[in-house]
């Protein structure tokens, strides 16, 4: 499903006596069906709050959102069949698992929008199975018993179970351990495309953003400060700074040869293989 924002404007209702506004203001995106875009932005920036406006949990106050045949405006109703298919993975969802056993956690959901059956089974196994969590073997288990990775990726299949088309991951990755994270990460990336889902990737990590998106949003103070491809928009090197967002590793490391007088090209990012390959001719002297 494409999805496209026109001045979305949400302000909170606040009285704290200071004439700061909080929420997220005049947002316009585009985004084509079957992209990965990332949502990069200092805490308090507004990511939350917009990633919320994608299943209507929150309504615009103004502008509107057209996120497949739906538009959602202030006045919008009848959001069921949109939220079957936007899925919110929010930050630690892990908090949310409250069922006894793994297969009724994941079966919350698609019951509530009707399914049951061999549909409901298929769906949970297919779920189970996209997130490597092996059906047979867990289904009966407590979800608590679960290692922090592993309740995470029950989590996240809970909400694959209700077979959505966008999939909305405020900070996936926030808390795991880095073995957890780089597997998250990978079968993420799987998942998105056996699927075909329009995925919006929320992070503070600048090389997670690097790795899976196409396409960046740098939100600052609830507005787009920054956008662009995500080749271009890490070039950008010094508003990233300014931000108060960090910059991939790689541009790091070649900032660091660059300072030592080492490197002389340009500080872009780059997958990992390449800058080791980059550094190789460096020690072989051949980047003169
Ligand atoms: N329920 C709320 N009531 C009032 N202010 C809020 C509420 N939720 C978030 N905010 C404020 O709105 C701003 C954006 O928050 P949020 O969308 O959570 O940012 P992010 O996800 O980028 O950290 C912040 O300044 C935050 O304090
Ligand atoms: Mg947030």
């Amino acid at each position: 499903m494409a999805v496209i924002l026109e001045n979305v404007y949400y302000k909170y209702d606040v009285d704290d006596n200071t004439s700061e506004e909080y929420g997220i203001f005049n947002i316009s995106m585009k985004v084509e069906q079957g992209t990965t875009v990332g949502i990069i932005g200092k805490t308090g920036s507004g990511k939350s709050t917009l990633m919320q406006h994608l299943n209507a949990l929150y309504l615009p106050q103004k502008g509107k959102l057209i996120v497949g045949d739906f538009v959602i405006d202030k006045k919008s109703k009848d959001l069921k069949n949109l939220r079957k298919k936007v899925g919110m993975v929010f930050q630690y969802p892990e908090d949310q698992l409250f069922e006894e056993t793994i297969y009724n956690d994941l079966a919350f959901g698609p019951k509530n929008l009707g399914l049951s059956g061999d549909e409901l089974n298929s769906a949970i196994k297919g779920a189970m199975e996209d997130m490597e969590l092996d059906f047979e073997a867990m289904k009966d288990r407590s979800p608590y018993e679960l290692s922090g990775g592993q309740k995470r990726k029950v989590a996240i299949a809970s909400v694959l179970a209700m077979n959505p088309e966008i999939l909305v991951l405020d900070e996936p990755t926030a808390g795991l351990d880095p073995k957890s994270k780089n597997d998250l990460l990978n079968l993420l990336i799987s998942i998105k495309n056996k699927r075909n889902l329009t995925v919006f990737f929320v992070s503070h990590n600048m090389d997670d953003v690097f790795w899976l998106t196409e396409y960046v949003y740098v939100m600052c103070d609830g507005r787009i400060v920054l956008e662009g491809e995500v080749n271009e928009v890490f070039k950008e090197n010094q508003t990233l700074k300014d931000l108060d967002l960090g910059v991939p590793f790689s541009v790091e490391v070649l900032e660091h040869l660059k300072n030592r007088g080492i490197y002389e090209g340009p500080l872009h990012p780059m997958r990992l293989e390449s800058l080791a390959a980059l550094i190789a001719d460096i020690l072989r002297g051949k980047n003169d």
